[in-house]
């Protein structure tokens, strides 16, 4: 049978961070439902091979093809659009694919002082995919480029209910300490860093940390808006916008504990409780 426009949008992460792309998801397209699946069994992707995040993305996308009739995909993970994006449309060539990508060109826009700070998981930026965006981008900005191992774990890690709050605020605060200090010098002056592109989906849910660290003059960037309204382009080119009125609804999946997705949705997206199942999505 045909996909129907009353059919959900699947969207997914390695595990919280795909959030807030959900969250401009739900801004842009009020009507939809939305199946959310967070591979937290297998997080963080970042620091696994491509290979390990590609067999995931395409199992994923099977599952929520299969059990839950999808009409469109959004890829909330940098990691694993640079990983398995473009084997991922061949394999769907029917299904309407959005992915994200580090904000390098919305940066080049936005930049005044011509350099540009990126933080991003080592898979992101060891990737063929981020070294083709960043060469098509030569001479148009000078990139920092700075790997942030452990940090979307850390911000995971503010959700869990089995660790110290605090410690853990305090965990997120260093590592993007850290990150900051290896960049450089930020602000609006000449030769200062102007504009940070958050390149992880997770390091939306860090912003407040690291606006206080960069100050207030520094741009951050990030895709979740330009990618939902890419998912409505998408969308509506197919004929597969759900009806205006249509009830919205949100079904949330974790591969692993489906508590800390759930206290995530109910800290960002302000969803009601239960909303959270787990599930499983072995390899083939
Ligand atoms: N949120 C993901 C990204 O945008 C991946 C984080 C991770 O699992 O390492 O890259």
């Amino acid at each position: 049978m045909p996909v129907q426009p009353g059919a959900p949008v699947g969207v997914f992460d390695s595990g919280i961070g795909g959030l807030s792309v959900l969250r401009a998801l739900q801004a842009e397209l009020p009507h939809e439902r939305f199946v959310y699946l967070a591979d937290t069994a297998h997080a963080p992707y970042g620091e696994r091979g491509d290979a390990f995040v590609a067999a995931r993305t395409h199992a994923i996308a099977d599952h929520l093809q299969a059990v839950h009739g999808i009409k469109a995909l959004v890829v909330a993970c940098n990691t694993a659009t640079a990983a398995a994006i473009h084997e991922l449309r061949a394999r769907h060539p029917a299904l309407p694919v959005v992915g994200v990508e580090p904000a390098l060109k919305p940066a080049v826009t936005a930049t005044r002082t011509g350099r540009i700070g990126v933080m991003a998981t080592r898979g992101t930026l060891a990737s063929a995919k981020f070294g083709r965006l960043l060469a098509s981008l030569q001479g148009q900005a000078e990139f920092l480029i700075q790997p942030c191992p452990g940090l979307a774990l850390a911000i995971e890690g503010l959700v869990a209910s089995d660790v110290d709050a605090a410690a853990q605020a305090a965990r997120v605060e260093a590592l993007c300490a850290d990150a900051v200090a290896a960049l450089g010098s930020f602000g609006d002056a000449p030769g200062q860093i102007d504009t940070l592109v958050l390149g992880c989906t997770h390091y939306v849910f860090a912003e407040p940390v690291l606006r206080r660290l960069v100050g207030p003059a520094v741009q951050l960037v990030e895709t979740g808006a330009p990618v939902a309204r890419q998912a409505r382009r998408l969308l509506a080119q197919a004929g597969l916008l759900a009806a205006d009125g249509a009830p919205p609804a949100l079904a949330l999946l974790a591969t692993g504990d489906p508590r800390q997705l759930q206290a995530a949705a109910a800290r960002w997206l302000a969803a009601p409780a239960g909303t959270a199942q787990a599930v499983e999505v072995p390899l083939p």
